[in-house]
């Protein structure tokens, strides 16, 4: 389907950042887990993005649209991560980074 068919408040039209009229875009990753004897079903959701403000804007763009994932699952925790790149790992290795330290 075309974005202009879908319910405004559908999972992929709810959740996209268009700020600037741009439409943002994230790594998105679900890892499906369970333990079936106590009933217990889920998904672990990663979205890896350059900016957290970008990955911020969706979570915010789905609680304030109604977003329609959220009639069939019940956020539960989150946590945010911060992964640095190779040359900043290098830069402070070289200890060119913390130079005080
Ligand atoms: C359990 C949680 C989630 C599930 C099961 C889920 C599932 C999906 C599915 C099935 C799609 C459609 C993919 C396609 O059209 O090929 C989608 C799209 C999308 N999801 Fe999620 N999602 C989850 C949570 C999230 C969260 C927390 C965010 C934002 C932080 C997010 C952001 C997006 C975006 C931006 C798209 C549209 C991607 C595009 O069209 O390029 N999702 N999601």
């Amino acid at each position: 389907m075309d974005d202009d068919e879908k319910l405004p408040n559908a999972h992929n039209i709810a959740s996209q950042d268009n700020e600037d009229d741009i439409e943002h875009k994230i790594v998105r990753m679900n890892v499906p887990y369970a333990q079936p004897g106590h009933g217990i079903v889920g998904t672990y959701f990663i979205g890896y993005a350059r900016h957290f403000t970008v990955t911020q804007r969706m979570l915010n763009n789905m609680f304030s649209q109604s977003d329609r994932l959220l009639d069939f699952s019940t956020p539960i925790t989150g946590s945010a991560f911060f992964i640095p790149s190779r040359r900043l790992l290098e830069r402070i290795a070289e200890g060119d980074y913390f130079p005080e330290a």
